[in-house]
């Protein structure tokens, strides 16, 4: 099964309109002979509509970093997977692990915001990781399995064909201190065998497993080369055009 490796940046909370619009143009450049591999930007909100429109005409994949799990309604200072698709967006983030410890998501949230985002039609990027305690407690295993299978409870094989799993171990980002390539491999090959528990092999096989927790232009190429991990989520690394081509080049 060949998966085309899935290269994205999440820029979380960096980045205007008119920063984004600069990225994307000094980017498009770096990244044009990119083949055999997808390039895709996580933009704040507030910046989705000037990315995607920056990056009309070439091969960049723009998406957002949340969504609200309700169609629309009154939900003070949130959004909705169809204003997303409206910018031209095409994918989401979800449950990322800053979502989780600073604005309460839960598994439980994460499924419903999976739904939501299926339903308007965006690409779900769906995050999982254990923390330093629980990877020194021996939990890793058992707390992504029990992430796992909370994240993707609304999940049915037949709405599973365009899942994006992210493994980002919380100890590893923005920290310097990355996974090893085997240590990451390690965990890709469980999560792969846990989806094909709740999803079908045929879909495990298929199903995109980036590693994410500070990749750089460096240790990407080693990371990227084990067969199980499909791509990777980059943070700090992404900020820049030149250091994020480099990853995306790899
Ligand atoms: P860093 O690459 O800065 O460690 O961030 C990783 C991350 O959280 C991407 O979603």
């Amino acid at each position: 099964m060949t998966r085309i490796p899935f290269i994205a940046g999440n820029w979380k909370m960096f980045k205007t309109g008119p920063e984004a619009i600069e990225f994307i143009n000094a980017l498009k450049p770096l990244v044009k002979d990119a083949r055999g591999r997808e390039v895709a930007l996580g933009a704040p909100a507030t910046a989705l509509q000037a990315a995607a429109e920056a990056a009309r005409g070439s091969s960049i994949l723009i998406g957002a970093q949340n969504i609200y799990f309700e169609k629309e309604g009154a939900y003070t200072g949130e959004i909705s997977g169809a204003m997303v698709q409206a910018t031209g967006a095409s994918f989401v983030i979800l449950g990322h692990s800053e979502r989780r410890q600073f604005f309460g998501d839960t598994n439980e949230w994460v499924a419903r915001k999976l739904a939501a985002a299926l339903d308007a039609k965006l690409i779900p990027v769906v995050c999982l990781g254990e923390s330093l305690a629980e990877r020194e407690k021996g939990d890793a295993f058992k707390v992504l399995s029990a992430q796992l299978q909370g994240s993707l409870a609304s999940l049915t094989p037949a709405r599973a064909g365009t899942l994006i799993l992210a493994y980002e171990p919380v100890w590893a980002i923005g920290t310097g201190k990355t996974a090893t390539k085997e240590q990451a491999q390690e965990v890709h090959v469980f999560l792969r065998a846990e989806t094909a528990k709740l999803l079908g092999e045929d879909i495990a096989q298929k199903t995109r497993i980036l590693y994410g927790g500070s990749v750089k232009p460096d240790n990407a190429a080693a990371l990227l080369n084990e067969p199980d991990i499909d791509g990777a989520l980059v943070g700090g690394a992404a900020l820049k055009p030149d250091s994020f081509a480099q990853i995306v080049n790899f």
